[in-house]
């Protein structure tokens, strides 16, 4: 068998010998293979991967399954199998001679066969270069809080047909073994010149046949660029800026008008895509604050390698030389001096990119790539603005002499180990409590998380808190008693509140800062007749801002920590998320002691006195449907739309806001859970949010992930049918959980018997078969069985058509979310509104523990 490879491989190398001699200008083709596979198959990305098989050569090879799905996986293809190694092998691969390429590697520790994932300690040498060596998997995933991992790397051009990769075991480590999901072989264009050495700018780098790793590749002030939308088929992802950003001020994100088109001009357009250069952050509009301090980022990269650092430029706003000028400095050394984008490009939106190399030695603690801007204010005439402009950046390591671009290891951080250790013993406390399930608890390390943050130390945030220095001139000038959030394993506990720092500075940059004067004349003083809601956070005001604009002002309760943490939480979410079906943050107010948050009011109040508490008229089924859609979407948004995945946590009705034109808006985001790199992944984390609404799994397991909420959600989506409380103590044991009561009657097929009394006869029955069935997914015992929030949104929109169509109302077009205040309006109680009020949940609190092993245990389901 293996002869009759080694004689394939024989003929396709003299064929392809050929090929490069007489047809040298044909494309050469990439090899995307799913490793340990047999047929390959099609990612989540709908591009195809193909079994590595005809490709290597060992004796003592197996291929594996997986033998757990982590939630984060984007898809099975390449992860849920791989290529096991117990000696040395290599893949032979073919490529075009004189063409540089990325090689990316896709790895996911995981127990294989009979494999202990530890065990798993290997090098991996492509050509004569060392890509990976002792490398361990899952010490690397650990400390990045990924489930998976991947590295991409770029080959200098080859005076050959063929790439050997090599992989193996470590010598070093007794039973150790080597592993890959995914090997990818691009071919790519020249990316790269020659760069100027930072501090010696008579020495340039020549990289143009340098063997680099990719570190870091970043849409500055833009978002998360997927491989599918990157320019030239280069296939790369780019990332969200923001976990790198330092110091107190962070400058202001913006984009291009639509008005400017960006032109590339002589530059090719693989160089970078064009939401890369659409999008920037620069210093601000306070000229005396953007001199005195620098916009900074900071990186961790490996010591003893020297680094290209490529920045992406494209000025869209000013339009002469002189406008904008800006100091570049890598490592407290000059980079650039004076740089002014328009000089360069000559026009308006004409994108540049400048290299620069910066040499990283050895030094005590981490290294780092620091890279700071400021203006240049020794101009003669002085710039226009005081300003720095940056659009995209990336991080190359270059390798070697010795032909190496392998580093140690990555540490997990104190903090990371820290939380661990916190959220296994809260685990332990919770699998007390809950002992029937107590073995299924499986606590996965950390946020299992996700794309691929190349080698580079996404687990940055983290660092960047625990080191988080003041840069000297950088003093905020908010003294704030709030902690950064970024990445809170353990938000409500108390680790977190002793670790206190400040509001990030971005979340500072992108809400107003309200003083108490303010708000004090807005509520009156607080006055108690301007009492709209009660929360766990304290009481929520109406009140008046700029003299016209109705707000809902947060105020927190300062005894409660638990609410110092969802304050902080809160801003840091909100500020940055904007979008139609969320309740939108204005600002904040934190003076004092007093901590004031300030939304957009909500003139409907909840969704749920709309249904079955209040006095006010229940809604049409139409109306309660396209509430219901409002609400996934921004639920949706929340799970894909923003750059992490963002878990809401508490997703019930009294959570879903009602505008004055009826628009459902998601609120309350105390709870949530994000990741710096939580793409798509999970946490572990203490079990929060409301009783009736959580979801089983997640008790059982400590595991957060976005499924949590599809749960909380079908929950709703009962609730807005039956018009009553997820818990109903006073019912019938059997009928106190809604979940468990309606799933019965569904099951039944008795459904019909416990809707809504005002709903009878009013939905159209295969709308309501719809509707119920999206429900009853939701409420699946296991998270991957339910459906995705953007699958439950689709559903339910289809089951408006359905209602439209059967309605013969002739208006079926109507998109959901619309206004529909023209059809109904309902009569409008202003005593009864309140805003993310809990005090129903407290009422019923007494009855709580005789419900709560229903809902850890749920039986007959
Ligand atoms: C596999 O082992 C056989 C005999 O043990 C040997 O003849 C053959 O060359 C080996 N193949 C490889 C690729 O090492
Ligand atoms: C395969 O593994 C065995 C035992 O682990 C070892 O003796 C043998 O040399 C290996 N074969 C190759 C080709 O490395
Ligand atoms: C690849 O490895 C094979 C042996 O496995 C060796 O004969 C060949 O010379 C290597 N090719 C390159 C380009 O290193
Ligand atoms: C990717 O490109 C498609 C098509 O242009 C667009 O619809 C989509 O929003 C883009 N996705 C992101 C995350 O930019
Ligand atoms: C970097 O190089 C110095 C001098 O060669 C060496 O002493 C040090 O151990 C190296 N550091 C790392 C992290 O490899
Ligand atoms: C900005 O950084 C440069 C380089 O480290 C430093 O010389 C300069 O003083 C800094 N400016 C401010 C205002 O901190
Ligand atoms: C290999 O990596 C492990 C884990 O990071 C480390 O403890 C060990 O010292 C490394 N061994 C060598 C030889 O570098
Ligand atoms: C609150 O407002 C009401 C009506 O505007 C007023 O009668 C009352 O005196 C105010 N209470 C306080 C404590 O100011
Ligand atoms: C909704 O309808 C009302 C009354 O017809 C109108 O005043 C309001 O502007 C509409 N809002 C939107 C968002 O269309």
């Amino acid at each position: 068998m293996h002869k009759i490879i080694q004689i394939l491989l024989s003929i396709i190398s003299v064929s392809l010998l050929f090929d490069s001699l007489y047809a040298s200008s044909s494309d050469p083709a990439p090899l995307i293979l799913s490793c340990g596979s047999t047929g390959g198959g099609k990612d989540a990305d709908g591009r195809k991967w193909d079994s590595d098989s005809k490709y290597f050569t060992s004796n003592n090879s197996t291929s594996e399954k997986a033998t757990y799905q982590d939630p984060s996986l984007p898809s099975d293809v390449p992860y849920m199998s791989a290529r096991i190694f117990t000696s040395e092998a290599t893949y032979k691969l073919p490529v075009k001679s004189g063409n540089r390429y990325w090689v990316r590697l896709h790895f996911y520790p995981s127990t294989y066969g009979s494999l202990d994932p530890a065990d798993a300690y290997f090098s991996v040498v492509a050509g004569s270069i060392t890509l990976l060596k002792n490398f361990s998997t899952s010490v690397t995933a650990q400390a990045l809080t990924q489930a998976y991992l991947v590295k991409e790397y770029s080959l200098a051009p080859l005076e050959s047909d063929f790439v050997n990769i090599t992989f193996a075991p470590s010598d070093k480590h007794s039973g150790a073994y080597a592993f890959v999901n995914g090997i990818e072989l691009i071919p790519i264009p020249d990316l790269f010149d020659s760069a100027l050495m930072v501090g010696f700018s008579d020495q340039p780098v020549d990289a143009k046949a340098a063997n680099l790793q990719t570190m870091y590749r970043l849409n500055v002030g833009g978002q998360y660029i997927p491989p599918n939308n990157d320019s030239g088929a280069l296939t790369r992802t780019w990332y969200d800026d923001t976990p790198y950003l330092y110091g107190a001020v962070a400058g202001v994100t913006n984009e291009a008008d639509k008005k400017v088109e960006i032109q590339y001009n002589d530059l090719p357009d693989y160089v970078a895509p064009v939401d890369v250069y659409r999008t920037a952050r620069s210093m601000g509009y306070d000229k005396n604050l953007n001199r005195n301090y620098n916009l900074t980022w900071q990186f961790q990269v490996d010591a003893n390698f020297t680094y290209l650092v490529r920045m992406h430029f494209c000025d869209y706003f000013c339009t002469k030389v002189n406008q904008r000028v800006f100091n570049i400095y890598i490592n407290n050394q000059v980079a650039q001096e004076a740089a002014d984008v328009i000089g360069w490009a000559s026009e308006q939106g004409v994108p540049v990119y400048k290299d620069y190399a910066i040499f990283v030695s050895d030094g005590k603690g981490d290294e780092q790539v620091t890279i700071m801007m400021n203006p240049s204010v020794t101009a003669d005439p002085p710039p226009e603005y005081y300003d720095a402009l940056l659009n995209g950046l990336e991080i190359f390591k270059i390798s070697d002499a010795a032909e190496n671009l392998a580093g140690p290891n990555p540490e997990p951080s104190e903090m990371l180990i820290k939380a661990e250790a916190e959220a296994a013993a809260k685990a332990s406390e919770a699998k007390a409590f809950t002992s029937s399930t107590a073995s299924n608890v499986k606590l996965i390390s950390g946020a299992a998380g996700g794309a691929a943050a190349f080698g580079a130390l996404a687990a940055i945030c983290i660092t960047v808190y625990v080191k988080k220095k003041r840069v000297p001139g950088t003093e905020s000038h908010t003294t704030s008693w709030l902690p950064i959030s970024g990445f809170s394993h353990t938000a409500g506990s108390k680790s977190h509140a002793s670790a206190a720092s400040h509001l990030s500075s971005e979340a500072q940059c992108l809400s107003r800062r309200f003083s108490l004067y303010e708000i004090k004349q807005a509520t009156k003083n607080f006055n108690e007749s301007y009492v709209i809601g009660v929360g766990g956070f304290g009481k929520v005001y109406k009140g008046v801002i700029d003299k016209t604009m109705k707000v809902a002002i947060k105020r927190s309760n300062p005894s409660s920590e638990q609410g110092v943490n969802e304050f902080q939480t809160e801003v840091e979410m909100l500020s940055k998320l904007r979008h139609k079906h969320l309740v939108s943050l204005i600002g904040y107010c934190e003076e004092d002691n007093e901590m004031c948050l300030v939304y957009d009011y909500m003139a409907r109040g909840t969704m749920r006195e709309h249904i079955y508490k209040g006095n006010n008229t229940p809604l049409s089924w139409k109306q309660r449907l396209e509430i219901c859609i409002g609400a996934a979407r921004g639920l949706h948004y929340l799970h894909t739309g923003a750059r992490y995945t963002i878990i809401h946590r508490d997703v019930k009705t009294t959570n879903i806001l009602l505008d004055e034109n009826w628009v459902a808006k998601v609120s309350d985001f105390g709870l949530s859970k994000t990741g710096p790199n939580m793409d798509k992944g999970h946490v572990s984390t203490v079990v929060k949010g409301s009783f009736g609404y959580l979801d089983p799994e997640y008790f059982r397991r400590q595991q957060l992930t976005e499924k949590s909420d599809v749960y909380s959600f079908g929950v709703v989506l009962f609730e807005v049918l039956c018009a009553r409380p997820a818990l109903n103590p006073s019912l019938p044991k059997e009928q106190v959980s809604l979940a468990d009561w309606a799933l019965h009657c569904q099951r039944k097929g008795i459904l019909e018997d416990i809707i809504d009394p005002q709903l009878k006869g009013k939905i159209n029955p295969e709308c309501l078969k719809k509707f119920a069935e999206t429900a009853e997914k939701c409420l699946s015992e296991h998270g991957l069985e339910r459906p995705s929030m953007g699958d439950v949104l689709w559903n339910l929109e289809f089951a408006l058509q359905m209602q439209d169509n059967g309605d013969g109302s002739g208006h079926s077009s109507r998109r959901a979310g619309s206004n529909v205040s023209e059809e109904v309006a309902p009569r409008l109680d202003l005593n009864s509104l309140s805003i993310g009020s809990e005090h129903e949940l407290d009422q019923d609190s007494d009855d709580m523990n005789a419900v709560f092993s229903q809902i850890v245990n749920p039986k007959g389901r």
